[in-house]
């Protein structure tokens, strides 16, 4: 259930938007990322408390740059402008940005005037991180200067009066020491929150809400085993108990043991009405001799879609269909997306002929670390709640080439093998995601006194926030010792073992 006060983020393309919406939460105020060009009367309808423009790439003399109504200024609600959002205050209202010789990045020395409300409890003295080019060079009419650095003669400015805020700064990164009490000072001082927005509470009213909307009608959900299924289907459980049925389709693609685990949570632990539909066979011969990574994925996701509907007509009409929707999947950017590199399609994306009245998406307004917390306060074992990302074609995409039940065989018992060592080694919170990709190269190794001719492992882990760019994992060579060794001695027709040390760019994290 969503609290009374909002704060709202204009998403002015800047990469750090999501944290901003982030902070701003773990200060107990709910808030909402919307595209820069959302209209006045929305903004009205929507009566945030205070609004917050985010930083982006562009530059406000550029005539294609984002800009928003000028008429939101005449709102009488507090706004904040971090970097291009400072810019874009200024420009709208009059006062004078310029282009520096020298972009200023890092954490630098920022040093304000503590007595303005933004800066409240602050030192003269603070770092924070800068990361700009353009720069405040006049303020607007009304407004003063609250901050700057050795190269940025206004790095924060106020205009106490309408409650219009600008810092050049981006408060919400964790170079930014203290950022987040810039935020919190914005929302309490300035915006007058009281900060009821608590993750505790999400749950239980979440409960209560669904029952109350659902009552006694039928409720369907394709449950993956992934996190945001999971916990998505114990909470309409909760709600609703045997009115809620689960479909999970086991395609053969999941790491070893993984669907029988899925399945003894939630049919022995729940007890779910579970349908658990053993579709392996289907899957391998819709793949056989299939190459094209991209083509993979299309059938994995077609057949699923297939699947379900079949498995949905024997269930006959339900009123509700649940999805797993998180926060990041809907917030949608004013500024278009770049291009396609894969198709990263959910599996399980919207069935076509199901029959059912509505959608019920019971996390959308939560992002990951949120959902996870729901999931642990629902009793949701912590090694799913903490499951790393499994791409929805599962090891099709960690086959390279065609597939066949063998080399399935062979890779699930590597992959299984390289996860046991790094939980083992307590890697498992520090490495996002990890997992082994059975080439299709062959070479020659010895063992024993025999010549062999068998397959390379390779293994990827990474690093990463966010899986749109990554590090390559340094996992101590006693680490990777020990799986080389355990991978060649336990599973046949493996005589080699390598390590991916490419980051992405330019490589991507799966292989496929
Ligand atoms: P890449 O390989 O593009 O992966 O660097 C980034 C993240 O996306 C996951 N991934 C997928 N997830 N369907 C999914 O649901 C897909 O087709 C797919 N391809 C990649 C990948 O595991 C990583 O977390």
């Amino acid at each position: 259930m969503k609290s009374n006060e909002l704060i709202l983020i204009l998403d002015f393309g800047g990469q750090y938007n999501q944290l901003i919406a982030r902070r701003v939460r773990e200060c107990n105020v709910y808030s909402e990322v919307v595209p820069y060009h959302i209209s006045i009367e929305k903004i009205k309808e929507k009566n945030p408390k205070g609004i917050i423009f985010t930083g982006g790439p562009a530059s406000v003399y550029n005539e294609e740059s984002p800009m928003c109504d000028k008429a939101i200024f005449e709102l009488g609600i507090p706004i904040l402008g971090i970097c291009y959002g400072m810019q874009l205050m200024t420009h709208l209202l009059g006062g004078t940005v310029s282009k520096a010789n020298k972009r200023e990045y890092g954490a630098t020395s920022v040093c304000i005037t503590p007595s303005s409300p933004l800066f409240n409890g602050f030192q003269e003295i603070n770092t924070f991180l800068m990361s700009h080019t353009d720069f405040v060079e006049k303020v607007p009419e009304g407004f003063s200067a609250i901050g700057n650095t050795d190269h940025c003669p206004i790095a924060a400015m106020q205009n106490e009066n309408k409650k219009l805020y600008g810092i050049q700064f981006h408060p919400e990164v964790n170079l930014s020491e203290n950022g987040t009490q810039v935020i919190s000072n914005f929302l309490y001082q300035i915006c007058g929150c009281k900060g009821d927005w608590k993750m505790s509470s999400f749950t239980k009213d979440s409960i209560v809400a669904l029952r109350e909307k659902i009552g006694d009608k039928k409720v369907l959900c394709a449950l993956s085993g992934g996190v945001d299924s999971s916990v998505a289907a114990v909470l309409l459980h909760k709600a609703v108990g045997k009115n809620l049925t689960c479909i999970f389709l086991d395609h053969g693609l999941l790491r070893k043991n993984e669907g029988d685990e899925v399945e003894n949570i939630f049919r022995n632990q729940f007890d779910i009405n579970l349908i658990r539909v053993n579709v392996q066979d289907r899957f391998l011969s819709k793949l056989s001799g299939i190459i094209d990574p991209e083509q993979k994925r299309k059938i994995i996701g077609e057949e699923f879609i297939r699947v379900f509907e079949e498995e949905a007509k024997k269930i006959g009409a339900v009123d509700f269909l649940v999805q797993g929707t998180i926060y990041p999947d809907v917030i949608e950017s004013g500024l278009g997306k770049g291009a396609v590199i894969k198709s990263h399609h959910n599996v399980g994306g919207l069935p076509d002929h199901v029959d059912f009245k509505e959608i019920v998406e019971p996390l959308r307004d939560l992002f990951k670390d949120e959902v996870r917390k729901v999931g642990l306060e629902l009793g949701i074992p912590e090694n799913l709640v903490f499951r790393q990302p499994f791409p929805g074609p599962g090891l099709a995409i960690r086959i390279i080439g065609d597939i066949t039940e063998d080399k399935l065989n062979i890779l699930k018992d590597a992959d299984l093998i390289f996860r046991e060592e790094v939980e083992k080694a307590n890697l498992g919170k520090s490495i996002n995601q990890y997992f082994a990709v059975l080439t299709n190269l062959k070479s020659v190794g010895v063992m024993g006194d025999e010549r062999t001719y068998d397959y390379t492992v390779a293994l990827r882990a990474v690093e990463t926030t966010d899986f749109m760019t990554g590090v390559w994992s340094k996992i101590p060579y006693e680490v990777l010792e020990k799986v080389s060794s355990r991978i060649v001695n336990e599973v046949k027709h493996v005589n080699r073992v390598v390590y991916d040390i490419t980051s992405k760019p330019p490589a991507t994290i799966e292989w496929e």
